[in-house]
């Protein structure tokens, strides 16, 4: 057992005595089922964060009655790991994962994860699983921090005790095609005073009967409408959603607290204003889509988000019509902008923004 000292919270780690990675086809990887050597964690005990770990990946042993288990107090995090041809270790925007995280921590009434446990936890991940960021084009580490109650307690209160940990997974290509969303008119994810804009599991939990429905009727996701009326446009399960509307890009604006802030929207958005395309972030009507869909002015629609990137949307299922949108090849404003954010990604471009973060090696 070594420990990495740091400035308040030392790491022991407890290396794997022969890595796995020799059984992993790079070649075919699916999304999210391999998991790479380690993983990290941190205990938040009698008010205090402790215990910081980094430990080989596998099973951990909690008691039956821990709180997570039954009322939800469990929110998470998804972001991606890079490499880039001189072989360094990118992370894009990881602040943002932090910050988001904290947001969800106190709408669910858990206490923050230290920036140093989550910052100093993952880059230490990283070092020791630097092999497992596939440096193929298209593939990359899916890093998954969560967080979740542990006191052992039957009973509505906030837990007192949680376990924060990250594992990661090498990732392919999440969507092999342009995806096909049928617009919500029966069930709802997110309404005013909800707990939309947190990444907490419920949230997903009720999404999931949904979404078989909607596979049922050739769709591969739901784009969800605002819970109360069915009328505002919210956003597909793990992306954001962006229309081209007559040479605009809209997309729905998140001030109501019932849409996840994602990063790689926020990203899509200031790429659009640093290219002089024009772009709304406003309050959108689904009928507003279905009117310029009639007119002939929906020239694109695409999900947003970090394990798609960019996913092109093919057709918008509504009230029994099947809107169908152009060919991928004939999406200038998309293409360009998943390019964009692609290249910086790799630390393949200049990054304009300064959203690279290279992990010190
Ligand atoms: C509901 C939801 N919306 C949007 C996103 C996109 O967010 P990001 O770009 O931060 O991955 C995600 C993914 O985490 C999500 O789960």
């Amino acid at each position: 057992m070594e420990t990495l000292e740091t400035r308040e919270y030392p790491i022991r780690i407890n290396r794997i005595a022969k890595s796995r990675i020799e059984s992993v086809d790079f070649s075919k990887i699916p999304f999210g089922k391999v998991f790479s050597d380690h993983m990290f964690y941190a205990d938040y005990v009698n008010g205090k964060w402790t215990n910081a770990t980094i430990e080989p990946y596998g099973n951990i042993s909690f008691a039956p009655s821990i709180s997570g288990l039954h009322y939800g107090q469990l929110i998470f995090e998804g972001m991606k790991a890079y490499k880039n041809e001189a072989g360094d270790t990118l992370l894009f925007r990881p602040l943002m994962n932090y910050d988001r995280m904290v947001k969800s921590a106190k709408r669910m009434a858990m206490p923050a994860v230290p920036k140093e446990i989550f910052k100093e936890g993952l880059q230490e991940l990283l070092r020791l699983d630097n092999d497992w960021i596939p440096p193929r084009p298209g593939a990359s580490l899916y890093i998954r921090p969560f967080m979740f109650a542990t006191d052992e307690y039957v009973g509505i209160r906030p837990s007192e005790n949680y376990r924060f940990m990250i594992f990661t997974c090498p990732v392919g290509p999440y969507y092999d095609r342009p995806v096909k969303v049928k617009v919500a008119e029966k069930y709802v994810r997110a309404f005013e005073g909800g707990t939309g804009q947190a990444k907490t599991a419920g949230n997903y939990a009720a999404t999931l009967m949904p979404v078989i429905e909607a596979k049922e009727q050739g769709f591969d996701q739901i784009l969800w409408l605002d819970g109360c009326h069915f009328e505002e446009v919210h956003e597909i399960g793990t992306m954001n959603v962006f229309f081209v509307i007559d040479g605009t890009v809209v997309t729905p604006s998140t001030e109501k607290g019932t849409i996840l802030e994602g990063v790689t929207r926020d990203s899509v958005i200031k790429i659009f204003e640093h290219k002089g395309v024009p772009v709304e972030v406003r309050p959108l009507k689904i009928a507003e889509v279905v009117e310029a869909h009639e007119k002939g002015l929906l020239h694109d629609a695409f999900g947003a988000g970090t394990a798609a990137t960019i996913a092109h949307i093919s057709e918008i299922g509504y009230k029994g019509k099947h809107m169908i949108l152009p060919d991928v090849k004939d999406r200038p404003i998309s293409n360009m902008v998943k390019e964009e954010l692609i290249n910086i990604k790799r630390g393949r471009t200049a990054d304009p923004f300064d959203w690279i973060y290279t992990v010190p090696a």
